[in-house]
Formats: C-alpha cells, sequence, structure tokens
C-alpha cells in the first residue's frame, strides 16, 4: 500500500538519545543500541527493522521474555513501554552480502575494502531496531571496535571522544553528536583509508578540522576536492552567514556508492567520482562536478540537517533548497551564463521529460510506495527552480532575511515546506502561499505569450496565457504564479526602455511581469516600433513558452541579446524550430537559413566566449527534440532530422574555416584548468564535432594526433569519442583501456562513450563489454556507465525497431534487480517514454516491460516504476 502525505501523523514515540556500541567485522558485525524513548505510553513500540538477526532484546535493564514482544518481516513491537524507558537491543547484520548498499555494507573486496554505511532513506532499520523516520531525532554516542590491523581507521559522524586499545588486537573509537539529528543521517565508516587533512577557522571563530579520506592509491587525487570544500565554506559564511557546528568534518570516498553522495552529519561519504580528481583522469566537467557535489553535500549541514524534513513528502525542503545553493555557488565560483545554460538544458533533458511521462509527479508528491524512486530531477532540479523563482521574486537582500529566519526559527527541527514558505514571507511582510500550488502540481506548465503591436498608439500588448497539461492522476490543472523576466529589443538588436502602463518611475530595460491567473495582458506604451520580445530571460520559470516568433527575430536574439543564456535559449528555439521543419520534409527552412546564418556570423566573432560560442552551436539534444513531438516518435528520425542540422551548419561555416579554427585552438592548447583553457577545449569539442559532417578525414586525423599529444582526460576521451565513428574504432578503443585499466572513473568513461556511439550496431558492441574483465553487475557506477548510457543517452542504439535493445536492457534488469533494487529502478526509467513511441517499438517496448513483470519476482524499487510505466 502506498504512503500517503494526507495519512502523516507524528510518532507516538520520540528518541532523545542513542548510544550504539558496534563489533565491526566484514562477514557479520554486531550492534547494540540503547534507545532512551518519549512517549505516553498508550501504544506499543514499534520500531523498524529489516534483514535484522536479534540476538538480544531489553526493556530498563531486563531481557524481554518472547510474550512481551512480537517479530514482524519489516519491525520489532515492544509492549509495556513508559515515557523514559530504555530500550535495549542487540542484532547481527552481513556487511559482505549487502549488495543493495543500503545499511552497512562492504566496499571493494573482502581482503582489502572497508565498511561503510548509506542510510538515506530508510537505511538505518537496516543497521539497527529504530524509528526510522526523519521527524524522530536524537542525539548519538556512537563506540565502534573491531580489529586494528584490518581497520586502522574508525569513524562515525560527530566530535571524537576517546579512543584506545582493547585485547587481541583490537581497538575502539567513540564520537559524540551534540546536535539531535534524524537516523537517516547516521554514518561510519571502518578500514584502511588514507587522509589529507586541513586546519579551517570558521567566520563565527571555530577551528575546524577538514578530512578528506580515500583508499591509498586515491589520496593524492582529492587536493581539488578539499579546495572545493574550503570554498564552500567560505561561500556559505559570506552568502547566507552558515558556518559549520563540529570540531572535524570528514568526506570519505568509495567506488561502491547507489547514488551521488551523502550529507551524513559530520561525515560525508561521496561516490569516488565526486570527489576525486586529476587532469590525467577526469573531464573539465567533472572537475565542475565535484566542486557542485562537495558544495552541495556541505550546504545539507544547514538545508537538510540542522533544519530536516518532517517526513518524505518534504524531500525538496532539503533538495530542491541544496540543488539551489549548490548552483549559485557554482554560478559564483564560474561562468554564471554557462552555469544557467548546463542547468537549464538538464533540467529540460531529465525533468521536463519526467514531467511528461507515466512517472510524473509534484515536486512534493502525494503518495509513494517506495521513497527511493523519488530522488528524482523532479524534487531535485524543478525543486531548485521554485526556490529560485521565490528567491527571484523577493529580491537578494528579502530572500537573505528570510532564509535567515527559516534557519532560527527551525533549527533543530524537522519542518514542512508551508514552513519554509510561511518563513520567507513572514521574513518580509508577503504572502508566499500561491507558491505552494507550484508544489502539488505535476507537469510543465506552457505559457504562451502573444504580443500586438499598435502603429498609431505606439503601444505594445502582451497576453500571457498558461496551461498545463493533464498527468497521469492529475487531470485537472490550476494556474501557477510564473514570473516572467523579459526584454523588448528593436529590429537592430537594441534593447528599448519599458514603459508599462500604470507604471511610475524611470523606465527599466528588463522587468518581471507576473502571471498569476490563466491569462494577463501587459501594455506597454512608447513603442517606437514592433519590438521582438526577450520572454523568460534567465528562464524566469520552469516552463514551456510558446511563442510564435518569425525566425528572423529569434536569430536577431541570438546574435544580439547581451545576456548569454537567453541568447542561447533564442538559438535552441530556433534549432527547435529548423528541426521541426526538416522532419517534415522540409530541408532549407526559413529557420534553418536564419539559424545558419546567425552562427555563421557569431563563429567569426573575435569577443565572444569561446565557451558561450560552443554552446551556441550546438543544436538541442535529440532527447528534447523528441519531445516535441506529441505522438509516434521514431528516434532514427529525430537523429537523422538532427544530423542534417548539423551538417548544414557545417557546410554552411565550412570545412576549412572549422578546420583553421581548431587548428588555432589547439596550437595554444595547454592541460591547465583555467578558464580559459576549458573554454577552447569546449569550443574545440564542438568544432571537431562538426567537422566530422563535412571533412571526417580531417576530423578523424586531428582526433589521432590529438589522443597522441593530449595530457588531459578531456580532450582524450573527445579524440576516442570521434576515433570510435572511424575504422579505427577498436584500436582506438584498445589503446584508452590499456592506459587507463587501473583507474575505476577513467574506466567507467571508456564503458561509457562506446555505449553511445549510435546506430543499431552499439547493442552488440555493449554485449560484447558485459564479458569484458573490467565488467560487473555489482558495481553501480560501472552498470550506470555501461547500460545507463546505452539507454538513456544512446537513442538510435536503444530504441532499435526490432526490439532488441529493449529486451537487452529487461533481462539485465532482473539480473541487476537481484543484486541491488535502487540501481535497477534507475536503470529502468529508460523506459519513460515508451507510450510516444511509433507503433512497432512501442509495441515491443510495452512487451519487454510487461514480461519483465510478469516472468519475475521484482523488488519494491523496480515493481514501482515498472508498473506506473504500464499504468500511467
Ligand atoms: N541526500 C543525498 C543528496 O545529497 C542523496 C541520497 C539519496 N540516497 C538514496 N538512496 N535515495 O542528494
Ligand atoms: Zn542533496
Amino acid at each position: 500500500l502506498p504512503v500517503r502525505l494526507s495519512d502523516y501523523a507524528a510518532p507516538d514515540w520520540r528518541v532523545s538519545s542513542v548510544e550504539m556500541e558496534v563489533d565491526l567485522d566484514i562477514a557479520s558485525s554486531r550492534i547494540r543500541t540503547r534507545l532512551t524513548v518519549h512517549g505516553d505510553g498508550q501504544r506499543p513500540l514499534r520500531l523498524d527493522g529489516e534483514d535484522l538477526e536479534l540476538l538480544e532484546l531489553k526493556l530498563d535493564g531486563e531481557t524481554l521474555d518472547k510474550d512481551r514482544y512480537r517479530q514482524h518481516d519489516d519491525a520489532l513491537e515492544v509492549d509495556g513501554v513508559r515515557d523514559g524507558s530504555v530500550v535495549e537491543t542487540l542484532v547481527r547484520v552481513k556487511p559482505a552480502e549487502n549488495t543493495k548498499l543500503e545499511g552497512l555494507y562492504l566496499s571493494g573486496s573482502s581482503e582489502a575494502g572497508f565498511l561503510l554505511t548509506q542510510c538515506e532513506a530508510e537505511g538505518f532499520r537496516r543497521i539497527t531496531f529504530f524509528p526510522d523516520r526523519p521527524d524522530v531525532l536524537a542525539t548519538y554516542t556512537v563506540t565502534l571496535r573491531a580489529n586494528r590491523a584490518r581497520f586502522p581507521v574508525l569513524l562515525a559522524g560527530g566530535n571524537p571522544d576517546g579512543a584506545g586499545e582493547l585485547e587481541d588486537g583490537r581497538h575502539w573509537a567513540r564520537f559524540v553528536d551534540p546536535h539531535p539529528k534524524p537516523s537517516y543521517l547516521f554514518a561510519l565508516v571502518a578500514g584502511r583509508l588514507e587522509k589529507i587533512s586541513r586546519d579551517y577557522r570558521t567566520a563565527d571563530g571555530r577551528d575546524v578540522t577538514l578530512n578528506l579520506w580515500a583508499e591509498a592509491d586515491a589520496i593524492d587525487q582529492c587536493g581539488y576536492a578539499m579546495d572545493a570544500l574550503e570554498r564552500s565554506m567560505r561561500w556559505d559564511e559570506e552568502t547566507y552567514g552558515r558556518n559549520y557546528d563540529l570540531d572535524v568534518f570528514h568526506v570519505v570516498a568509495t567506488h561502491d556508492f547507489n547514488m551521488g553522495a551523502m550529507e551524513n552529519k559530520g561525515l560525508n561519504i561521496f561516490n569516488a567520482k565526486y570527489l576525486l580528481a586529476t587532469p590525467d583522469m577526469s573531464t573539465d566537467s567533472e572537475y565542475q562536478h565535484v566542486e557542485a557535489v562537495v558544495a552541495h553535500e556541505y550546504f545539507h549541514n544547514w538545508s537538510g540537517n540542522r533544519v530536516t524534513c518532517r517526513d518524505w513528502f518534504q524531500l525538496s525542503l532539503k533538495e530542491g533548497l541544496t540543488v539551489f545553493r549548490e548552483q549559485s555557488f557554482s554560478a559564483d565560483m564560474n561562468s554564471p551564463s554557462i552555469k544557467r545554460i548546463e542547468d537549464v538544458s538538464l533540467l529540460r533533458r531529465a525533468q521536463f521529460t519526467e514531467d511528461a511521462g507515466p512517472l510524473a509527479h509534484p515536486v512534493r508528491p502525494s503518495e509513494y510506495r517506495e521513497i527511493n524512486n523519488f530522488y528524482t530531477a523532479t524534487v531535485y532540479e524543478k525543486g531548485s527552480e521554485l526556490v529560485r523563482m521565490i528567491a527571484g521574486r523577493l529580491g537578494a537582500e528579502r530572500f537573505r532575511k528570510g532564509m535567515d529566519l527559516y534557519f532560527d526559527r527551525h533549527d533543530g527541527e524537522a519542518a514542512t515546506i508551508e514552513d519554509f514558505l510561511a518563513a520567507l514571507g513572514e521574513a518580509n511582510r508577503m504572502d508566499l502561499t500561491p507558491y505552494l500550488a507550484w508544489y502539488g502540481q505535476a507537469g510543465t506548465p506552457r505559457l504562451r505569450a502573444l504580443g500586438e503591436y499598435d502603429a498609431s498608439q505606439r503601444r505594445y500588448t502582451l497576453t500571457l496565457h498558461q496551461r498545463t497539461p493533464a498527468t497521469p492522476g492529475q487531470p485537472h490543472k490550476h494556474p501557477v504564479p510564473i514570473p516572467v523576466r523579459m526584454a523588448l529589443f528593436d529590429r537592430g538588436g537594441h534593447m528599448l526602455p519599458l514603459h508599462l502602463r500604470d507604471e511610475e518611475g524611470v523606465p527599466s530595460r528588463e522587468c518581471v511581469l507576473e502571471l498569476d491567473g490563466a491569462e494577463k495582458q501587459f501594455v506597454f506604451e512608447n513603442v517606437p516600433e514592433a519590438p521582438i520580445p526577450s520572454l523568460l530571460r534567465g528562464f524566469s520559470a520552469p516552463v514551456v513558452l510558446e511563442h510564435d516568433y518569425v525566425p528572423e527575430d529569434l536569430a536577431t536574439l541570438l546574435r544580439a541579446d547581451p545576456d548569454g543564456f537567453n541568447r542561447w535559449a533564442a538559438g535552441q528555439q530556433l534549432s527547435g524550430r529548423a528541426f521541426d521543419a526538416m522532419l517534415g520534409g522540409e530541408t532549407s527552412s526559413a529557420a534553418l537559413q536564419a539559424w545558419c546564418d546567425a552562427l555563421c556570423g557569431l563563429f567569426e566573432d573575435a569577443d565572444i566566449d569561446p565557451a558561450l560560442l560552443a554552446e551556441l552551436l550546438m543544436p538541442t539534444s535529440e532527447i528534447e527534440l523528441a519531445e516535441r513531438i506529441e505522438q509516434d516518435v521514431d528516434p532514427e528520425a529525430v537523429h537523422a532530422a538532427r544530423e542534417s542540422l548539423l551538417d548544414h551548419l557545417a557546410r554552411r561555416i565550412g570545412g576549412e574555416r572549422l578546420e583553421d579554427r581548431y587548428d588555432a585552438l589547439q596550437s595554444v592548447a595547454s592541460d591547465d584548468l583555467d578558464p580559459v583553457s576549458q573554454a577552447h577545449r569546449r569550443l574545440k569539442k564542438t568544432i571537431l564535432r562538426l567537422l566530422f559532417c563535412v571533412r571526417p578525414d580531417a576530423a578523424l586525423r586531428r582526433a589521432e594526433a590529438l589522443l597522441a599529444q593530449t595530457g588531459n582526460m578531456t580532450d582524450r576521451l573527445l579524440a576516442l569519442h570521434t576515433l570510435l565513428q572511424g575504422p579505427h574504432a577498436d584500436a582506438a578503443a584498445a589503446a584508452f583501456r590499456e592506459r587507463h585499466h587501473t583507474q575505476p572513473l577513467a574506466m567507467d568513461k571508456w564503458f561509457a562513450v562506446q555505449a553511445q556511439i549510435p546506430g543499431t550496431e552499439t547493442l552488440q558492441r555493449v554485449e560484447t563489454l558485459l564479458d569484458d574483465s573490467a565488467f560487473t553487475l555489482r558495481n553501480p557506477n560501472r552498470v550506470n556507465a555501461l547500460l545507463g548510457s546505452f539507454s538513456r543517452a544512446n537513442p538510435t542504439g536503444f530504441h532499435r525497431a526490432d526490439g532488441a535493445g529493449y529486451r537487452f536492457l529487461t533481462a539485465k534488469l532482473a539480473e541487476i534487480d537481484a543484486l541491488n533494487p535502487q540501481v535497477a529502478a534507475r536503470l529502468a526509467n529508460a523506459f519513460n517514454g515508451w507510450r510516444r513511441l511509433e507503433p512497432v517499438r512501442r509495441e515491443a517496448a510495452h512487451e519487454a516491460l510487461a514480461s519483465l513483470a510478469s516472468e519475475h519476482a521484482l523488488s519494491r524499487d523496480l515493481a514501482d516504476i515498472v508498473q506506473r510505466a504500464l499504468e500511467g
């Protein structure tokens, strides 16, 4: 049965303090837990527990007979508990057999690996019996014991509180966390780990030791993350006035992790791919991800830990807010417009597609069967857009004031999204409750804009209209408040002053229109000519904009809008229009001409940022383009039409100019990470892509040369990616493998880049790669690299018309599900859009999904995704 938001009830029993004694070993670990509990004693104490072997149970010091408690599959019920009672359990768990990577598990091999935990959302119940819900906050004292030679490092969240020797070569260490926290923030780590350390003094004067931990072969890859951590801590002090609150902050890297990283109090645990970075092994974008994820997890210390969530429906309260904080930080550290382009493009690729398919759900869902399936682009990325919208509505100063109130008022508490909006509103005497509508409604609003110019009155009237398409279970939608940041341009590409009717004061060049109902008109006076509206600047709301621009107007914005993001947005719209025409058989549409002309001009523009140019030159992704098609999507046709856009653009610029520009960039290339070198690499990649369209041999020659010369992974991967489409693909792949076979993170890219080769042949390559000695279904990164890339990032490979891609994936899903349900469930999202495929593929996908559901006993995680995909 699903869990429902409307069924929320405060816990019967609370826990004030938790004392744990953990005897760690690989095959079997024992956990003794003493809970001091509080409640009115009306109901039995119910503790969650899963895969636990109960060895002892005591109530207030007395061992309980079997008739005083009941043990269920997923819980323990104890009678006779009173307010202030101490409940003590002793359980045994088997870390090495825990392939779900949830609870206490082993990373790496039994001989060399280490033990660690992952609790969010409901993994603590796989470690000990506990009321495992986020509104039960307690202080924790944790004592770890283990063999010193095998587990020289023992870590848990909180401040260190003693350590020492025991008999038989064992040792112990104790940690006290004085900040009350929910169980999902508990963590421990034990094993052979190395560290790098740095002293840090917070703005409010606390001396903190920062420790980054990794296995010996990777400890020299943590330097970049340490710098990023320090930058994050300073930024949160300066931007939000938030300081760190323990004496020590640990971050640990593991190669075996279901998600990106985890913000456990005082002991963050990271998927190695978001912590380790070296030029030889990591791409530029991976460096940026490391910086962003380090910041994200650190920022959770306030947005998530000090103020946590009342229940899992409020997940976006911490995730949406923290993504927003992380995105703002990254924008401050790097180029803001490039960052915005990347974020919006991710939102459109991942969240808009989710919102348009069977798994569509609100940022605050109203029910779930498996909470792990709600760590989604909607909760994270759309959630961040909602915070951004509200922050924009308030303005920087008032937003800060509201955040101060939110953190102060709810410090040490488990809060709701209403609490968040109330704090932001009350601090500024504003009513933000209309924004709550965004949190409860799934689907991406369509914003239609209609402009009318009256030359005799010099008046421009803009009519804004909104409509949200129905989503599964939500047939009727309501209007939501939509802030539309906008400007008007003349035909020459200059911004016009805005005289909004009824508005006093000096005209500005940019304004924000609030659409607060289904439709509204805005009138601009003194407009000298029929203007070109630049709408939704900076992507001021997560909506799809519909406006009948003539292609030339979009080209003007693409050429002349001083805002880099909006320039890109105009280009994306224009390439979308060119795509529509191409798909309809129109090979030389006005949109295509306008797009090529504008970009050809920008290609020669000496002043444009090369990183921005690289983004402008790329048409919208195949995934987004497919979203433009209502029904009967043929991924082959989408691919072909997009290729043809690239082809036209490449011809319009010309092979010669592409070669010259590439060579000029390559002649000044360095492996450095400075912004200019990164921008050059970004542009090189785009140019090589275009060059491959018109002069494939010239592109392949350059890729060969690049592979031989470069010392950085961005270039090396670009070279490999290019060569994989030429006659020497296998040699190039073998050479890369030879060079990087000892580096797991590089090998993931090796699997991923091959899985992404377009075309029907790739399935066979992927099947062969399954047998590579470096492949394993047990490692989430490896599975995502090969199978995730194939099914999510290779439309022509996965969506074979014969359905072989679908059958291949469902067979693997069944195998993976038996090991790790979370990984299987995430992978199954590849079937999201099956209903909109053309009939042959639709039938094949449906059949594969249906037999997966009927022929296997699926985990709750995977069953939930498959069922919703089939029903929605
Ligand atoms: N809270 C983590 C983050 O920073 C994500 C952990 C999710 N884990 C899970 N198994 N659902 O975003
Ligand atoms: Zn997070």
